[in-house]
This record gives structure tokens, sequence and C-alpha cells, in this order.
């Protein structure tokens, strides 16, 4: 039931507390990382983790390869649909691992059912018990992020990100890699949930929304854990207000998109207080062209603040968690856009929940 709520979308946004607290609740204990339902000997075997998924859930599997590659563990996101029917060359040690909030979306299971006829141990991370996914690989883990109605994925996205987060830790111990010393990124998830709390408090996306509605269109740049969440701003924004939205790694904007850039088209910069720098360089690129620049940053970040023309402010956290809140932002963002614009937030043209056709 929506209750108070105008949308499923709006009050499924702020289940984030909740859903993220529920994905970590009982898993982690300091660093030590366990999951109820996996086997002892779920990745006994692995040397390299490939994710298969689509649309939200194939960046937070971006998201989940970067927490892996951190923790020295070989990993790559694929698109489900490509996968299954371009997949690379099998090699011994792949656990394939499908991320799908339903776990009924056909190029997902499609990609799945490639990968284990070719002999590879699969592992769903899923939502929803008893699902297809769940039934066929030979693991699961669940985000536990309670039901979503909304077209929109919102909350999965972050229980998906919080449960591959620990995931990554399961795996980095098991696996070896360089990722031995304690990354904090456990206990860190604790304070998420009061983080997503103080953004839904005091978020200006709502006013932003309004400053920037009659854009042509939107960019959404970021670099490591800020691209799945750069990419994810702009589906979300595409999805529910109809608008034109591109996401980028922020390096590649003077490769081609820059050509798209005017005063607008307003840039939404993912700042994780990771290669800082740089991103300051893009903002630069795309500032002398005339856009408007929106910051998504910790207020740390002060570099990041003095060149954007505006900021979404995401509280402290642990800089791989970042992503996380910003993207909390950006769902605000879209969601502010989508009724300004009158649009239909939980049920947006063309799109189902669940899509089980390839
Ligand atoms: O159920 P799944 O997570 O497998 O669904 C995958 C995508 O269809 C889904 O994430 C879609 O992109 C979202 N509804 C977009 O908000």
């Amino acid at each position: 039931e929506k209750g108070s709520f105008d949308h499923y979308m709006r009050k499924e946004i702020d289940e984030q507390p909740t859903a993220i607290a529920q994905a970590v609740r009982g898993r982690a204990d300091g660093e030590r990382v366990a999951f109820e339902s996996l086997s002892a000997d779920a990745f006994a075997d692995a040397r390299r983790i490939h994710f298969v998924a689509c649309g939200t859930s194939y960046h937070a599997a971006l998201y989940g390869a970067q927490l892996l590659r951190d923790r020295g563990v070989p990993a790559r996101a694929y698109l489900a649909s490509e996968y299954a029917v371009t997949a690379p060359p099998t090699e011994d040690g792949t656990v394939l691992v499908g991320v799908t909030q339903s776990g009924e979306t056909a190029d997902t299971l499609a990609a799945l059912r490639r990968g284990a006829s070719e002999g590879l141990r699969t592992l769903a991370v899923t939502n929803v018990v008893g699902s297809t996914a769940a039934r066929e690989c030979d693991d699961t883990v669940l985000i536990r992020a309670g039901p979503e109605i909304g077209v929109a994925a919102t909350k999965t996205f972050s229980s998906q990100v919080a449960t591959l987060g620990l995931l990554a830790e399961r795996i980095a111990r098991e696996v070896g890699g360089s990722g031995s010393a304690p990354s904090g990124l456990p206990a860190a998830l604790d304070d998420v949930p009061d983080g997503v709390e103080t953004i839904l408090a005091d978020s200006s996306a709502s006013a932003l929304a309004t400053r920037y509605d009659d854009s042509d269109a939107y960019f959404f740049i970021g670099r490591g854990t800020g691209h799945p969440v750069a990419l994810e701003g702009a589906l979300k924004l595409k999805e529910i207000s109809y608008e034109h939205a591109e996401g980028f790694p922020a390096g590649e904007l003077k490769h081609g998109p820059l050509a798209l850039v005017t005063p607008s088209t307003p840039v939404f910069a993912i700042c994780t207080g990771q290669h800082t720098e740089k991103l300051v360089g893009s903002i630069e690129e795309v500032s002398a062209r005339g856009a408007p620049v929106v910051a998504v940053a910790p207020r740390s970040e002060k570099e990041v603040a003095a060149v954007a023309d505006d900021v979404l402010w995401v509280p402290e956290t642990h800089p791989e968690l970042v992503g996380v809140l910003a993207n909390v932002q950006l769902q605000l963002l879209s969601y502010h856009t989508a009724t300004l614009l009158d649009r239909p937030v939980d049920k947006p043209r063309n799109l189902a929940k669940s899509v089980t056709v390839e």
C-alpha cells in the first residue's frame, strides 16, 4: 500500500534506510562476513567473478565488480542480453553471478543458463525467494529489500550494492587477491541508513529539478564507482521523466559526448572522493562550454564544490559507499522532475516491472 505517499516510487525511495539495514543485518561481524544461505564451498574454486544483469541491476553489478577489483579479485560485469549471445571463452574458476531483483528477467536467466551449460558455478543475487534465478542457480543470496512495486528500481539498487559490498569482502577473503587489508566497508554499511535519512530530510533535489526542468538534455558523469551511479542516474531520469539523459565515464566526455554539451544541458558530476582531481578537470571542460554543473558530493570535497554551480550534498561515509548515497539524491532528482512534468511515475510508458521476454 502507498499509504500517505503519492507514488510507490517515492515510498520505496523512503524505505531505503530499512532496506539497506535489512541487507546487512546479521551478515557482518567486524570484518568477517557470512551469508546464511551460501554453501561453504561457494567460492572454493573461484579465481574470477563475472556478473550478468540488466538495467539497474547491471549498474549494481558494475559497482560490485569495481568493489571486487579494488580487493584484487578479477571481476567484470556483462549485460546479460549480450552475454547470452557472446559470452567470453569459458575459463575454469569463473563464478557467474546473476544480479536480478525479480529473479525472472529472461535475458539474465538466459545468460545464467548459458554459463551453467558451460560448466560455470552460478549464484543468484535476488530479492525474490523461490524465483526462477534462485531455483536454477547453484547458490542464492537474498538482498532482502522487501517488495518493490514501482517500475523504477530504487531501493533494490541500494540493497543490491550493500549486499554486493559484503559479498566482495567474503569473496576477497577466499580468493586472496591483494585486498587483505581491512577495508572498513562492513562496519561503514551500518551508518548508511542514517546517511540516507539525512538526504531524505535535507535534499535540495526538488529545487534543482525545478531549476533545470526545461533543459534539452541531462548528462551524468563519474569515475570508478561514480560511473555506474552516473549510468543509473541517467536511466532513472529517462525512464520516468521521458527527458533525454545519458551517463558517461567522466574521462570519455572529450571523446565524443562533449559535442552535445551546451548551456541547456546540465551536467551532474558524481564525486565519490576518489579521482577528484580528474573529475574537476571534466567539470571544467563542460563549464567552459556553458553547461551548468551540479556536483553530487560529500562536503569534504571542497575542490569540486568550488567549480560547480550547485551541489547535492552527500553525508560523509566510506569512499566506496558515497555512490549509494549519491544515487539517492539522483533518485529524488528524477522523481521530482517526473512529477513536475506530470508523468505516470510508477508505470512509465512501454515498460514493465519484470521483463520476461528476451
Ligand atoms: O528484475 P531485474 O533486476 O532482473 O530487472 C532488470 C531490469 O529490467 C530493471 O533493473 C530495470 O532496468 C529497472 N526497472 C529500471 O528502473
